[in-house]
C-alpha cells in the first residue's frame, strides 16, 4: 500500500469514526461474532489477546468483561476510533500490516471487518500470525467476496472467499476452518459473512 493510500484510509476512518449509526462503540454480547470469539479462545485469565482493526473496541470491551484478567490489546490505524476504546484496553495506533510487537507475543488474536481495508492483505494476515504463539488461535470475520456489490464500498475495501483466506493462513499455521455466520445462532447464516478459525 503506498503512503499516500494508507493516509487516505487513516482520513477517513478519522472522519467517520463520530457516526455511533455505522460505528458503534458497543455490541450486544449475544451476537454470534462475539460468541464465536469467546468460544475459540476459551480461557483468556492472565492471557495476551490482540483485536487487530479494532476500530472503538466493541468486540474487546466485551472480552474484558468476560475475562477481567486478560490483556486485551486493540490496535487501529485511526486515532479518533482509538479514543473510544475503554482505558482498561491497551491501545494501540499502527497498521495491520506492520505489528509494532514482537513474534509470538499473543495468545490469541482475531479481526473483525478490518482485514477487508488492509489492501495487502498477505501481509496482514502474516503480521496476525507472526504475533500470535504457537498453539495460539486467529479468528477472522469478515464478508463474503460472493456477496461484493451488496453493500456500499470504498474502493480499496475487499471481500474474500473461503478458500483464499484459508489458503493465506494455512501458510502459517497448522489448522484452518471457515464456516458462514450470521448475527444469531440460530438463523440460518445468509451467507454475507465468514468466519476464519485457525490455530498456530
Ligand atoms: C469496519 S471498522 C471495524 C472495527 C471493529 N473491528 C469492529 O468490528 O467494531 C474497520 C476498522 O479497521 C481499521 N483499519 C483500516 N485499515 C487498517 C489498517 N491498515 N491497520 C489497522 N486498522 C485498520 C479502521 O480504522 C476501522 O477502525
Amino acid at each position: 500500500m503506498t503512503p499516500e493510500l494508507e493516509k487516505r484510509i487513516r482520513s477517513s476512518f478519522d472522519e467517520s469514526a463520530s457516526d455511533e449509526e455505522h460505528f458503534p462503540s458497543t455490541i450486544d454480547p449475544r451476537i454470534y461474532h462475539v460468541q464465536l470469539i469467546l468460544e475459540t479462545f476459551g480461557d483468556l485469565a492472565e492471557r495476551r489477546v490482540l483485536d487487530a482493526g479494532c476500530g472503538k473496541g466493541r468486540f474487546a470491551k466485551v472480552l474484558k468483561e468476560r475475562h477481567p484478567g486478560a490483556r486485551v490489546v486493540g490496535l487501529d490505524i485511526s486515532e479518533a476510533m482509538l479514543s473510544y476504546v475503554p482505558a482498561e484496553i491497551q491501545r494501540c495506533s499502527a497498521s495491520l500490516t506492520s505489528l509494532p510487537f514482537s513474534s509470538d507475543a499473543f495468545d490469541a488474536a482475531y479481526a473483525t471487518e478490518s482485514l477487508e481495508h488492509a489492501v495487502a492483505i498477505d501481509l496482514a494476515v502474516a503480521e496476525l500470525c507472526r504475533v500470535v504463539k504457537p498453539g495460539g488461535r486467529i479468528v477472522i470475520i469478515d464478508k463474503n467476496a460472493e456477496h461484493w456489490g451488496k453493500l456500499k464500498t470504498p474502493e480499496w475495501e475487499r471481500w474474500f472467499n473461503r478458500k483464499e483466506l484459508e489458503k493465506l493462513l494455512g501458510r502459517h499455521c497448522r489448522q484452518v476452518s471457515s464456516r458462514f455466520i450470521s448475527y444469531w445462532e440460530d438463523v440460518e447464516p445468509d451467507g454475507m459473512f465468514l468466519a476464519w478459525i485457525a490455530e498456530k
